[in-house]
Formats: C-alpha cells, structure tokens, sequence
C-alpha cells in the first residue's frame, strides 16, 4: 500500500473523531503487515485528562487484537490543522513501545506530509530497559 492511500485511510478515521472541546480533529491508519489496517480517532471528555488521541486509538486497537511491533508497517496520522501536527508526548511515549523505532510514520494535515519514525520524534527513550535497576 502507498503512503497516499494510508494518508486516505486516516482521514476516514478522522470523520469518526470525537472532539466536541477542541474542535481538532485527528485521526490515524495503522497498516500491518498482513495487509490489516487499524483505524483511530481522538475521543474527548469532559474531564479533559480521559482524552484519547488517535494514534494511541490505533494502536491499542491493533494490540487488542494480538498484533504486535514486529507485525506493524507502517502508521499514519492526520489532522484538519493549518500546519502538519506530529504526536504529542504521551504518544511518543507509548508509540516508542509499541512500534518499531524506524516504522514510517507518515503526518499530514492534507496539504503537506511529514515523514519521520518514533527514534527521530523521540530520542533517547525511557523503555523497560531503565526499569532494570
Ligand atoms: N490529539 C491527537 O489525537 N493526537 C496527537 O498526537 C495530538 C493531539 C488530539 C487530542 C485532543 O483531542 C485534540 O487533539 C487537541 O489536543
């Protein structure tokens, strides 16, 4: 699959956003290996802290039904933003896991597409490892 028709995969996840608060709509597409593709969108809440962005929705989809990092082949993650919006930092955090750190991450808001992978977005990483003491 081309990075573009990912990219559209995204934006359908995107009309399914959730975001009555901000009014920022995201969405992302999570293709596996096997050709499977894992939609995400943010949902918002009252309680602002009990957010979900889209591509932790993605993800935790994906593992929800047994895949794994090494079955991941890419993820896109769109917004309807003026400028190209790359992951927050709790989704750098939890991407770092459960990705792989040169999987494409490919950003775009329609107009511009950004392509960059979780060891660029996020350098040197806390991982289980720093929990060895
Ligand atoms: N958002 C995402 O879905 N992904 C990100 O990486 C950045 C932020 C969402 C969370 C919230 O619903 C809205 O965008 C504004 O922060």
């Amino acid at each position: 699959m081309q990075k573009e028709d990912l990219i559209k995969e995204a934006f359908i996840a995107m009309d399914n956003a959730y975001a009555p608060y901000s009014n920022y709509h995201v969405g992302a597409a999570l293709l596996c290996k096997d050709g499977r593709i894992f939609h995400g969108a943010n949902v918002e809440n009252a309680s602002f802290g009990g957010t979900n962005c889209a591509e932790r929705s993605a993800v935790f989809a994906a593992y929800s039904e047994g895949y794994r990092k090494d079955t991941i082949e890419a993820l896109a993650i769109v917004s309807d933003g003026n400028r190209v919006a790359a992951p927050c930092g709790i989704c750098r955090q939890v991407l770092s896991e459960l990705i792989c750190g040169d999987t494409p991450i490919y950003l775009s808001n329609g107009k511009e597409t950004v392509i960059s992978s979780i060891d660029e977005l996020l350098p040197f990483q806390f991982s289980e490892e720093d929990l060895d003491k």
